[in-house]
């Protein structure tokens, strides 16, 4: 069947059993896990085993979700949410969002031939993202606001207009964003990890691999549920400092970092990804802008490159082993969200040391001499 070529439709009997003539797929998933700790690299990784050291673990395993047709994880909830809009015969698709959840959108809508609305902060979205919705031909509305204003007018004009919203909010999203949990324990054999890491921003992803894990457990799929441990920005950490009190208060902060992706102050997903970390044993961990962008140039350095949210998996992997809260020897898998090139502007050097060199080998060589 066409949909088993999808690394989310192979999945639809625990996602949605949809008849496939309403399927909208490019298809999606079937992405990368890298071996990348300092054990289980292997030959020929020895650039990857940078990660692995940096990170102190000896089995370590990164899943590159950037390597998704719209360069983000958001393409594994997307097909779902526009199959669904399709079937429901909506009129039209809209969503607010840091720029990767309106890149997928734009790219689906436009292959299910609905009208795609966008709402997306003025300031702090990356280059590669918003060019993405231009492109794709998705209405492109730019907020004078952050994410947390863009969330609230988007479904106050769904709600007004009857036009179909897709933000993790729909649970038809948090369904196809399972695949991710699902793919990379089939990757592994069905031998659960200890921890799974990821970033945390609007924790639609933390509830996603959180039901994930919880289902495949049920079905016997798997002998132990992993611990989940959500990464968020120090400058974006609603959902850490409402951990760091036992989640007995549920915060809002005035977000800001440069991981523009979590750049999110008042997260819709809270309550599903609280229970995930409750039921998984699992932890929220902060790491700043510096933290970021340290692992960003260690991902980057290694050949596999990701954009700056994705990074603080890294970042967390790094800080929770440091603090032995994730032992050496356990076995680890981190969320890489996004591509390099979604972002090229952050943590990237804009020039290159010493400009550009004359059209002669007398100048390549005393350029490489150097
Ligand atoms: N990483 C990237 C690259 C993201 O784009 C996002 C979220 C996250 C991590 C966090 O995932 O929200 O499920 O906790 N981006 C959304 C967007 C908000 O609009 O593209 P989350």
């Amino acid at each position: 069947m066409l949909l088993d070529g999808s690394g989310v439709w192979r999945y639809r009997e625990l996602i949605l059993p949809a008849p496939e003539r309403f399927v909208v797929t490019r298809p999606e998933g079937n992405t990368n896990l890298y071996p990348v700790g300092i054990e289980n690299c292997g030959a020929g990784r020895v650039g990857h085993r940078q990660i692995g050291s940096y990170a102190g673990l000896e089995r370590f395993f990164l899943k590159h979700e950037g390597e998704n047709p719209t360069g983000s994880f958001k393409d594994r909830g997307m097909t779902v949410g526009v199959t669904m809009a399709n079937m429901l015969g909506a009129k039209a698709v809209a969503c607010a969002s840091t720029g990767n959840t309106s890149a997928s959108l734009a790219s689906y809508a436009a292959q299910a031939g609905l009208p795609g609305i966008v709402f997306l902060p003025a300031t702090n979205v990356a280059a590669g993202k918003l060019a993405q919705s231009l492109a794709y031909g998705a209405r492109t509305i730019q907020i004078e606001g952050d994410f947390d204003d863009a969330m609230r007018l988007v479904e106050q004009v769904c709600n007004e207009l009857g036009i179909y919203l897709l933000n993790s909010l729909n649970p038809f999203r948090v369904e196809g964003q399972k695949a991710i949990g699902f793919e990379l324990l089939q990757q592994l054999d069905w031998q659960a990890p200890d921890w799974l890491v990821l970033p945390a921003g609007n924790l639609g992803n933390t509830s996603a691999i959180g039901k994930a894990f919880r289902q495949a457990y049920n079905l016997s799929l798997i002998s132990h549920m992993p611990r989940i441990a959500s990464i968020q920005a120090a400058g974006a950490n609603p959902f850490y400092k409402s951990f760091t009190q036992g989640f007995a208060q549920r915060e809002k902060v005035q977000a800001d970092t440069l991981a523009t992706a979590i750049r999110i102050g008042n997260p819709v997903s809270y309550t599903r990804a609280r229970r995930v970390i409750e039921e998984s044993d699992g932890i929220v961990e902060q790491v700043t802008d510096e933290e970021i962008l340290a692992a960003k140039a260690v991902i980057d350095r290694a050949g596999i490159g990701c954009e700056p949210a994705s990074a603080a998996t890294l970042a967390g992997v790094r800080k929770l082993v440091a603090a032995g809260i994730i032992k050496r020897d356990e076995q680890v898998v981190g969320i890489l969200t996004g591509n390099l090139l979604k972002d090229s502007k952050t943590g990237i050097p804009q020039t290159i040391g010493g400009g550009s060199v004359k059209a002669t080998i007398e100048a390549v060589r005393s350029v490489l001499a150097q």
